[in-house]
């Protein structure tokens, strides 16, 4: 199979293809995902949430993310792996973001970075392409910055959509490849993506952007709990996984596991 390569998401803009996205931050799920025909894995610091259990993304560090983005890239065959810029790794200035997309790089294999940040992120984008590493930027709602923008909301409605577009214009000058649009309205979504060169890719963001989207474990149901409207379950794996430790552990109890065909004779 032919590796998928930033030129892929440029072509596929050109012709109208919608480019498919997904996080992973393993090799069972990356093998997975990548037989399944998905363009691009992002090993996502949302693995703080998914993988550590911490309650945002900012406690994860380059040390942590790390080993997840080599497993996922040492399991896909096709796919473009991207992997995430953890919160205080790029944005004291473009040496350090330079040093940490390097070690990604060096380290795991991945093909692309991803930063969060338009405007306030342009020079690191700008620094880290120069060094000939493919950069996907990632503006609208930035879960590093949730604090800042005081909680989970919707950016870019009303006169919002102008800074929107600034920060997609700035992105796009700085030499990204893509650029993630999370929850945006759906019109400012279809504007960014007409206006700019370089493929959109939506989460949250309707249904206009060149490309789609989303964390695994939501997608396939393996987290529980209340999800963003702009999730679509496509599994029910928590589910399954919990009916299944059930009849493992009815069976052991009950003394039906392991039977004669598990077991070795002498
Ligand atoms: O870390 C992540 O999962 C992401 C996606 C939401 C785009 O950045
Ligand atoms: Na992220």
């Amino acid at each position: 199979v032919k590796r998928v390569r930033t030129r892929h998401f440029q072509n596929a803009k050109q012709q109208g293809l919608k480019i498919t996205g997904l996080t992973s931050y393993d090799q069972l799920t990356a093998g997975i995902f990548d037989r399944a025909g998905i363009d691009f894995l992002l090993v996502g610091d949302s693995a703080g949430n998914n993988v550590l259990g911490y309650d945002t993304t900012l406690p994860i560090t380059v040390d942590e993310l790390i080993p997840l983005a080599r497993s996922v890239s040492n399991a896909v065959k096709r796919a473009l792996v991207v992997a995430d810029l953890p919160f205080g790794s790029y944005e004291t200035g473009t040496d350090d973001a330079l040093h940490t997309a390097f070690r990604f790089m060096k380290e795991t294999r991945a093909h692309a970075v991803k930063l969060e940040g338009g405007v306030r992120s342009a020079e690191q984008i700008r620094r880290i392409v120069e060094a000939g590493i493919p950069v996907m930027g990632h503006i609208g709602y930035t879960p590093q910055s949730e604090h800042g923008l005081g909680g989970h909301v919707v950016q870019g409605r009303g006169a919002g959509v102008e800074q929107l577009l600034a920060d997609a214009h700035a992105v796009q000058d700085a030499g990204a490849f893509a650029v993630v649009l999370e929850m945006v309205p759906a019109a400012a979504a279809k504007r960014v993506t007409e206006e700019l060169s370089i493929p959109t890719i939506g989460i949250g963001a309707g249904p206009d952007t060149d490309g789609q989207i989303l964390v695994w474990t939501d997608w396939a149901g393996m987290t529980t709990g209340r999800l963003p409207r702009f999730v679509k379950q496509y599994a029910q794996l928590a589910q399954t996984l919990e009916d299944a430790a059930r009849a493992y552990a009815a069976d052991v109890t009950g003394g039906v596991f392991p039977a004669a065909e598990h077991s070795f004779e002498d």
